[in-house]
């Protein structure tokens, strides 16, 4: 069948939540990602920061291969150990005593927001259940992470939402200040800012939400779904600003593309949890956490975040370059491989213009255009997609 044919089946069968692009991708490998009719695209943005280590990493693929052959789900009644090892992996590198798996990002952060009332009331004084987030922010779509989330588009439709939160600006530590109260039981913050446009915190920001959520005994809950796993060029980005979250949620890249969550925290926090009191039938399946296992044993073994950090620099250099030569870019920002590019238009026709001549890009916020390549991607790699953005800019001036 071609690309019509899927497309009209689609249409016909496939709820109509997504605004797809006239594209059906069937295969991928590395950096590359072929559609239906056999022509290839550089992909930079990885399933949006899913497959950071590239299309079927072939240790991904092994370790799938071979877990269906042996064990594809058990209940969570029993030891599953795919899922022991990838937590004492996730624990052995981070902060984190203990991890909870779950499926999604949302998943994940629904799971940090029941953590973080749970622990108020058992450990916090006074009726604590409010959660401060961040104006901007994407949490995920269920209704307590799109409450969570600080973009009004997104709750359009859904009232009543869930109550217990409240938004304060990105990057403004006094607001943060003012908006804590008798009620404040957490922060809820992605480090940088993914669908909210790339946004980046200035020095020193992260670190005083920290001594903020010491000072008045809050717990500081760090998403990570979209920057975690490599992305900004080390295993998680807290590491890059002196401080530790008490909550840290991951999913997206962490089974190399097979669906995952979980969050990662430490002892004295979960311990709020008894048996009973959260779960997830597929969270932690045998199938995902080999996968997650495999993936995680890459990126830390085969030089991906050295890579991420290298030709992220060099990429960012190239953008900052382009910056220069075209008065409709206001801004380029990022770290490591996530990195975007504020036009002061619509970036909509870029994002067409560019996947026509074989990479795939991706806008947010209308214009900002954002890069999620394979934490694999060479400096060639990125050098071609330079070229072809600065041919598609100068038709656009
Ligand atoms: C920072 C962040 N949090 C949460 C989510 C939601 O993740 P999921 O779509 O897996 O539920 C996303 C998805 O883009 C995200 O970028």
């Amino acid at each position: 069948m071609n690309s019509q044919t899927w497309m009209s089946l689609s249409e016909k069968y496939v709820a109509h939540t997504y605004n797809r692009y006239s594209l059906v991708l069937v295969k991928g490998k590395g950096t590359r990602v072929w559609d239906v009719e056999g022509k290839e695209y550089l992909d930079f943005v990885s399933g949006l920061a899913v497959c950071n280590l590239g299309h079927c990493h072939p240790r991904v693929v092994k370790a799938i291969q071979a877990q269906a052959e042996t064990l594809i789900h058990v209940s969570n009644f029993f030891y599953i150990t795919p899922q022991i090892e990838l937590a004492s992996l996730l624990c052995k590198h981070s902060f984190a005593d203990k991890v909870f798996f779950c499926n999604s990002g949302a998943e994940a952060n629904e799971g940090a927001i029941k953590l973080a009332r749970k622990y108020a009331r058992e450990k916090m004084q006074g009726d604590r259940y409010e959660i401060i987030t961040m104006e901007r922010s994407f949490h995920g779509r269920t209704l307590a992470t799109l409450t969570a989330t600080g973009q009004e588009k997104f709750h359009k439709g859904y009232a009543p939402l869930v109550p217990g939160f409240k938004y304060v600006p990105f990057d403004d530590v006094d607001a943060v200040r003012k908006a804590i109260d008798g009620k404040t039981c957490a922060i809820l913050i992605e480090p940088i800012q993914g669908e909210g446009g790339v946004n980046c915190p200035s020095e020193g920001y992260l670190k005083s939400l920290r001594e903020i959520c010491d000072e008045s005994g809050i717990l500081l809950i760090f998403d990570e779904v979209q920057v975690g796993m490599g992305r900004t060029g080390k295993l998680f980005a807290y590491e890059h600003y002196d401080m530790e979250p008490d909550i840290l949620t991951l999913a997206k890249s962490l089974a190399g593309g097979v669906p995952i969550g979980a969050f990662l925290t430490r002892e004295k926090v979960v311990e709020a949890f008894k048996p009973g009191d959260h779960a997830s039938t597929f969270g932690g399946n045998p199938l995902a956490t080999a996968a997650g296992v495999a993936a995680v044993s890459a990126i830390l073994e085969e030089g991906m975040l050295e890579n991420c950090e290298k030709v992220g620099e060099h990429f960012l250099a190239r953008l900052e370059e382009m910056k220069k030569k075209f008065p409709f870019v206001q801004t380029v920002r990022g770290k490591g491989l996530i990195l975007g590019m504020e036009l002061k238009m619509d970036g909509g026709n870029i994002v067409k213009e560019m996947m026509q001549r074989g990479f795939l890009i991706n806008c947010t916020m209308g214009n900002v255009l954002r890069f999620l390549p394979p934490l694999i991607v060479t400096k060639q790699e990125v050098d071609q997609l330079i070229e072809a953005l600065e041919d598609v800019l100068q038709r656009v001036q």
